[in-house]
């Protein structure tokens, strides 16, 4: 796609967005596997299906479920994207990092991001939750490919701190007012849709991976590009394959974020409020 047509799709997305809205959300979320349950928590929500949005993708897998919903928590205007895209589906990385390109334009200064990932690091347990202190792009795809337009970011954006330092200490000290130890540590993204190999859990532990999963990585890109601070949780949802003999599952991966959500939803409530 031309750096002209992708800007023009950015803004008739957002023009759309916000013409439904007429809101001007600082923070935009995007919430991964099971975890869309916090777009529940959101005053006079309005909630767009993504179809519904020129240029948007449609998301398809199970447990996503593909609508954007606007309002306010804590007094706070968002986005929330409940359900995201993947590369698994067929998506290149630029589409399932567009919704991302449109939060900027409608004025996100901050991304929460969320996953539900595999643990890689043994002292995790499942269940934890783990702030994301960087990440380690293993699909070996990029959503900047591709001439760049300077009016959305720099050719060579800087990655030395992708995921916050100030906002990972606010998520720590909010998790200590909760009385939870917030895990910390690197996310592995891969394109999936397979889960990995013993081999593979093995590879990563050893070049300094932590949590492991199939999104995050083109949409944290995408927002370095366009100047957004991100903060980024991955909730271990199973322990990656070789760790446990067990094999793993969809059905444990969403299982777990089911129980996990009454914690993982009041520390993104704390963390908007201190925001
Ligand atoms: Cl173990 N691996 C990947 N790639 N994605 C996951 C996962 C594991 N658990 C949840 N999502």
């Amino acid at each position: 796609m031309s750096s002209t047509s992708l800007m023009q799709d950015i803004q008739a997305a957002a023009a759309f967005i916000k013409k439904e809205t007429n809101m001007t959300p600082q923070i935009g979320l995007i919430l991964g596997s099971g975890l869309g349950v916090l777009a529940d928590l959101i005053e006079q929500p309005i909630v767009i299906d993504y179809s519904r949005i020129p240029h948007f993708p449609v998301s398809t897998v199970e447990g996503h479920a593909g609508e954007l919903v606007v309002g306010t928590i804590k007094g706070k205007q968002v986005l929330v994207m409940k359900g995201r895209f993947h590369a698994y589906e067929g998506y290149g990385a630029e589409t399932v990092s567009f919704p991302v390109r449109v939060m900027k334009e409608l004025g996100v200064e901050t991304l929460i991001v969320t996953n539900a990932a595999g643990g890689i690091n043994e002292n995790f347990q499942v269940g934890d939750l783990m702030v994301i202190s960087d990440h380690l792009n293993m699909t070996f795809r990029n959503p900047l490919i591709g001439p760049n337009d300077a009016a959305l970011g720099v050719r060579f954006p800087d990655m030395s701190e992708a995921y916050s330092k100030r906002l990972r200490k606010l998520a720590h000290d909010v998790a200590a007012t909760q009385d939870f130890k917030l895990q910390e540590g690197v996310y592995v993204g891969l394109l999936g849709p397979n889960y990995e190999t013993p081999a593979e859990i093995r590879m990563f532990r050893t070049l300094g991976g932590d949590s492991v999963g199939m999104s995050t990585v083109p949409e944290v890109i995408v927002a370095r590009h366009a100047g957004i601070e991100v903060l980024g949780f991955s909730c271990i949802s199973n322990m990656a394959s070789g760790i446990l003999d067990q094999p793993l599952s969809h059905a444990e991966v969403m299982e777990t974020t089911e129980k996990v959500k009454p914690k993982f939803l009041k520390l993104v409530l704390g963390i908007i409020e201190a925001l």
